[in-house]
Order: C-alpha cells, then structure tokens, then sequence
C-alpha cells in the first residue's frame, strides 16, 4: 500500500457520515460508455438532440431510439468490482454512509448497494407526459413499437431519466442535500464533475471543512481541492482499498 492508499483507508476510517458520489465512469469497466472524454458518447451525440426534454416533444422517435439502444447495452451489462466494492463500503460504514449515482443504470442496485439515491433517475422505468402514469419496463422496444404509449391514457411516455431542461426530482435531491450538510468526507468515482446541481456537491462539503477523495483516470475540476487523488479506474482502485479496510479492521 503506497503513502495515497493509506491516507485515503485513514480518511474512511475515520469518517462519520460517508458520502460516495458516482459518474458513467464507474460503469465502464462494465461496458457502459461514458459521456465525456475518449470514446464518450457527446463526442458523437449532440445532447441537446437527445437527452433533452424539448428534443423529446419534437421528435420522440429519434430520442427514443436513442435511450432504447443505450437500454440494449446496459441490459447486457453486469456490475463489475467496483460497484461490488461500493456495496462492500455501504455494510462497513452504513449508517453514516449514502451513495449518489448519476448513472440510470441501475448497477449499483444490481450489485448490492442500498443507501442509495438515482440522482438521475432510472432508464428502465417509464413516466407518463401526459397523466403522469410509471412503470418499469425491463426490456428492450423493436423499433416498430417506438415511441412507447401510456397504457392508461395512450400519451408519450418519457424515460425515467433526468433530461436537460428538467429539474432533478425533489424527494432525491432533499435526501442527497440533506446528508451532504452532514458529510464529512465525499468518495467521487467516475464522474468528470461538470454538470449542475451534482458537480456544486464537492465544493459544498470542502467548504463545510470535509475531505475529498478523488478516484478518476483523468483530472477533473475537483481534483485541485481533492484531499487525495487516485487516478486509476474504478474496477481496480476500489476492491483493493475497501479489501484493505477490511484486513486492517
Ligand atoms: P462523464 O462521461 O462526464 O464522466 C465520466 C468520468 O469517468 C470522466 O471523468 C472519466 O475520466 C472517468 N472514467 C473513465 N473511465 C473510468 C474508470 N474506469 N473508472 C473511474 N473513472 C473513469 O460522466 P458523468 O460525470 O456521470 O446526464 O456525467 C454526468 C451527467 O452528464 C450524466 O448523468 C448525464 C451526462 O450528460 C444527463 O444525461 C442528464
């Protein structure tokens, strides 16, 4: 274990109120493809097109094709050890212990974790534009059944994800804001930190005087006033620092 490790086992340790904050980062390892950076989704989708609730109104084939294929990579997709590690975390320090993902995924749920909050919502379930009806649908559409129609009332159905343009939902974001006033140290995995209100949480908890530990391949505008920096993916770093935490008490 290298002089980083330790200091981030000792800040674990020592810390009372754990908050893990997750990005696509976390979910590549498992084949998920991030937004930003090499081979990141924006470099070949215009967001505005596509993960947008105007985009949605227009042309709602177009944006459904999309979800729906990025539906049939994450139906395939299984938690890697990453995930499997931030479950581990949870029984370690829970209760003093949340973790915020920003992915719609649903892998974190799949590997274990419980104390969590899906920021962004969920691709697999589906929201009424209409009367508001949901429902989780697990599989992927044929094309000739896109876009989806509500059951109850036969209007558009929206993914159950957070779109640009909309507001995050509230029960979520009084859970993730309630916790983060408490938080005395943020675990930020995976995630390029740029989008708002999430990317505000870092700054929020180093100004309150908590620790930051970074674990990321690449910089990020958090990484200047991490505490620690530990750039690796996910996968790697994080089985072996929480199987540390383990042998060493
Ligand atoms: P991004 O794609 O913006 O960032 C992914 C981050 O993961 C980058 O900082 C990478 O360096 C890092 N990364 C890549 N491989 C990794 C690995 N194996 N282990 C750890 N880190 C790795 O994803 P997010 O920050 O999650 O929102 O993006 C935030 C939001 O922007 C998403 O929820 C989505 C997107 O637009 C909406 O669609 C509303």
């Amino acid at each position: 274990m290298d002089d980083t490790d330790r200091e981030a086992l000792d800040a674990i340790r020592a810390s009372r109120h754990l908050m893990v904050l997750t990005g696509a980062g976390v979910s590549r390892e498992s084949g998920v493809p991030t937004f930003r950076g090499k081979d990141g989704l924006w470099n070949r989708y215009d967001p505005m097109e596509l993960a947008n609730i105007e985009a949605l109104r227009r042309d709602p084939l177009t944006v459904w094709k999309w979800y729906n294929w990025r539906r049939s990579l994450i139906h395939k997709a299984e938690p890697n050890p990453g995930h499997y590690a931030i479950a581990d975390l949870e029984a370690h320090k829970a209760p003093g212990f949340l973790l915020v993902t920003q992915n719609v995924d649903g892998l974190h749920r799949r590997a274990g974790s419980r104390s969590l909050v899906e920021v962004h919502g969920d691709i697999f379930r589906e929201i009424c534009t209409r009367c508001g009806t949901s429902r989780e649908a697990y599989d992927v559409y044929p094309e000739d059944l896109l876009p989806p129609r509500c059951d109850a009332c036969n209007g558009l159905m929206k993914p159950g994800v957070v779109m640009f343009g909309e507001p995050l939902p509230r029960e979520a974001m009084e859970r993730t804001v309630a916790f983060m006033e408490i938080a005395d140290l943020l675990l930020l995995v995976g995630t390029s930190a740029v989008v708002y209100p999430i990317a505000s949480i870092p700054f929020e908890i180093k100004g309150r005087g908590g620790m930051i530990i970074e674990v990321n391949p690449d910089e990020t505008p958090v990484s200047p006033i991490a505490d620690v920096v530990i750039r690796g993916p996910a996968g790697g770093v994080l089985p072996a620092l929480v199987g540390d935490l383990a042998r060493d008490g």
